[in-house]
């Protein structure tokens, strides 16, 4: 994985069709997905469950980009080496999901893996000021996790004070939550390069009508260039 600012479109499977994974994400990475989104849940981080360590490594054979695993549970330190091993390229742990996000984020990069680490709205920049040397990717959450569909919250001074933080670090800024064409050239404006949405992008297609996570793709990319 090498390092670049470009925006890119990470496509959360959040949306997809549950019982058909496999084809969803050819269908979106045969479409445009620049990388995939992959919101672990675990009922307890966040009031909603959604799959663990054996499902995201039978997605892996499928993602021929970047497998983008964004936890959403606490502790995260046992499961660490289980995502490595389920194949991850980048994993995001939450900067509000225990004590110890340095020796998170330094367990994950030692695991072979990208570390990211994400902020919910209500915590501030400065969270992540003693992290940015750690971390590869700094996730700001623009809704509460937990759920897709839910409307955009908007964290422009945020992403700014982030972006002047990092400098010239090689650390990418990712936007998850409520993306849509709308919202995601206020974000981009601000510093940020990886743009995750969920319903935005399978909004009225199915892996039957793949053409239309394209043109939901082609949009949000229309509206940040
Ligand atoms: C929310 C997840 C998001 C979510 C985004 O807890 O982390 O990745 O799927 O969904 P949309 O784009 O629908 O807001
Ligand atoms: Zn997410």
């Amino acid at each position: 994985m090498t390092f670049d600012r470009s925006i890119k479109i990470a496509p959360s499977i959040l949306s997809a069709d549950f019982a058909d994974f496999g084809r969803e994400i050819r269908a979106i990475e045969d479409q445009g997905a620049d990388w995939v989104h992959v919101d672990v849940m675990d009922g307890h981080f966040v009031p909603n469950l959604t799959f663990g360590p054996m499902a995201v490594k039978a997605f892996r054979p499928h993602v021929k980009t970047v497998m983008d695993v964004h936890l959403m549970i606490a502790p995260v330190d046992p499961y660490i080496d289980a995502y490595a091993d389920a194949g991850a390229d980048v994993l995001t742990a939450h900067v509000e999901a225990g004590p110890h996000i340095h020796r998170t984020l330094q367990a994950i990069r030692a695991a072979g893996m990208k570390a990211g680490v994400a902020l919910n709205p209500g915590t501030p920049a400065q969270a992540v000021a003693h992290l940015l040397d750690l971390a590869d990717l700094v996730c700001v959450m623009t809704v509460n996790p937990g759920f897709g569909g839910q409307k955009f919250i908007d964290m422009t001074a945020k992403v700014r004070e982030l972006c002047a933080m990092i400098g010239d670090r090689p650390v990418h800024i990712e936007i998850d939550g409520g993306m849509d064409p709308v919202t995601a050239p206020l974000m981009v404006a601000a510093g940020a390069d990886v743009l995750v949405a969920g319903s935005a992008v399978f909004k009225g297609g199915s892996v039957d009508q793949p053409q239309v996570y394209g043109a939901n793709m082609s949009a949000i990319r229309a509206a940040v260039s």
